[in-house]
């Protein structure tokens, strides 16, 4: 018998069929439902792209109003939430606050175990509503500031940005943040999602999904690449020092975060629309030097691996000049991806196959105990 092709890490493997977006390495394009998401995140709010992650179509007025209505109800935390979330020792990651919080949500909805898709789509929406509250509490607390009550007369991203900051950022920071909302929404079977879509697959339940996906997408390889983003060009500290940090970096075999993509082999397609959202947060907040190391260490890394950046190295100082803390950045993406997320659980329910793949045995060959009789 032939010995079976092992794909480690699943690369090219085509694991199913989706209708929910598109990567496309060769055109270096992504779609959500159909629509460029550079088309998405210039006449869309988030709210309506996840509208169209839910439901296949952008939503018409009145069915955007029903949304919106009905999210902003949903908002707030439970209060023995945010107790809980407050007595979490103050150096649990805020990733780790998340994943509880969805479990905690999960734990309090008596229909959790309903997998039916209205059900299901009640729960995608209050994680929708609610993630931004999580998120903005870990924030204010890393702050020693309180937490603060939803705004129902603010949209998504106004109220987001509210409850961490206690005030509506002018307009060119809520739209770099709604932008980058948009861009982090959904991609296809990337890891923490193909994590939501196996758990998904044995039937459990859709916050046990989201909380394996949050898990997954915590890994700096993967969502946590934008905090460490930060913490990258923190250690450069200027332009001028890039050369001499990265040749150091690369003879070490460093991992330069924020570089690379499993799918896209010629720069990410997502990068110019962010890069220019960053751009916006600068005019807006300064930054230029900060500007000056990032395109240093990209062209420095282009030239010397090869290597384009991805989503998560703009994303990562546009947060950081929007006045995040590096922590609460990956968190931001969770809030984001929540839509796409939700939407791949709804697609793998409608046509559901437990995901199990088989593997290759290459440990010692049979062989038995062959001790004596075992003692009387
Ligand atoms: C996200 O999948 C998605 O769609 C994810 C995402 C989404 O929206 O969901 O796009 C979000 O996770 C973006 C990626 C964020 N991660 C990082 O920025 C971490 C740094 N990047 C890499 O670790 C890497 O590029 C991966 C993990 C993203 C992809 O790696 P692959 O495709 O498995 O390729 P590889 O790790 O086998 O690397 C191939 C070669 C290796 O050299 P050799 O060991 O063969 O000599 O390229 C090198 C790697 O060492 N390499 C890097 C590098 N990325 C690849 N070397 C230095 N720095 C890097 N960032």
């Amino acid at each position: 018998m032939s010995t079976p092709t092992v794909h480690r890490g699943l690369a090219g493997v085509v694991a199913d069929t989706t209708g929910i977006s598109s990567v496309n390495p060769d055109t270096n394009s992504l779609t959500y439902r159909g629509y460029a998401v550079q088309d998405l995140a210039e006449h869309c709010r988030f709210e309506e792209v996840a509208h169209l992650l839910w439901h296949g179509e952008l939503p018409t007025a009145e069915q955007l109003a029903a949304q919106d209505a009905e999210e902003r109800g949903l908002r707030a935390l439970p209060p023995d939430l945010v107790g809980l979330l407050l007595a979490l020792p103050p150096t649990a990651h805020p990733m780790d606050s998340l994943r509880t919080a969805v479990s905690v949500l999960g734990a309090n909805d008596p229909g959790e175990d309903d997998n039916s898709p209205a059900a299901n789509h009640a729960k995608s929406l209050r994680l929708f509503a609610a993630l931004p509250a999580a998120v903005a509490l870990t924030q204010r607390r890393r702050r020693g500031l309180l937490p603060l009550e939803p705004r129902a007369d603010l949209g998504y991203a106004e109220n987001f940005l509210y409850m961490t900051f206690g005030e509506v950022p002018e307009p060119a920071i809520v739209r770099a943040f709604e932008i980058s909302l948009v861009l982090y929404a959904e991609h296809s079977f990337n890891a923490s999602t193909f994590t939501s879509r196996v758990v998904t697959s044995t039937l459990s339940d859709l916050y046990s999904a989201v909380t394996a996906a949050v898990g997954a997408l915590k890994g700096p390889l993967h969502g946590g690449a934008n905090e460490a983003v930060m913490a990258t060009l923190a250690e450069i500290g200027s332009a001028d020092r890039v050369e001499g940090w990265l040749s150091r970096a690369l003879a070490e075999k460093r991992r330069i975060m924020g570089f690379g993509h499993r799918v896209y082999k010629h720069g990410d397609s997502r990068v110019p629309t962010m890069r220019a959202a960053l751009g916006e947060v600068v005019e807006a907040r300064g930054g230029e030097d900060l500007l000056a190391m990032y395109e240093a260490l990209a062209s420095a890394m282009l030239r010397e691996k090869g290597l384009h950046p991805n989503l998560d190295y703009p994303a990562g100082p546009a947060y950081h000049l929007m006045g995040f803390d590096t922590p609460t950045f990956t968190p931001i993406f969770v809030a984001a991806r929540i839509t796409g997320w939700t939407a791949h659980i709804a697609e793998q329910l409608a046509r559901n196959s437990l995901i199990r793949p088989t593997s290759l045995y290459t440990g010692p060959a049979e062989r038995r105990v062959g001790r004596g009789a075992p003692p009387a």
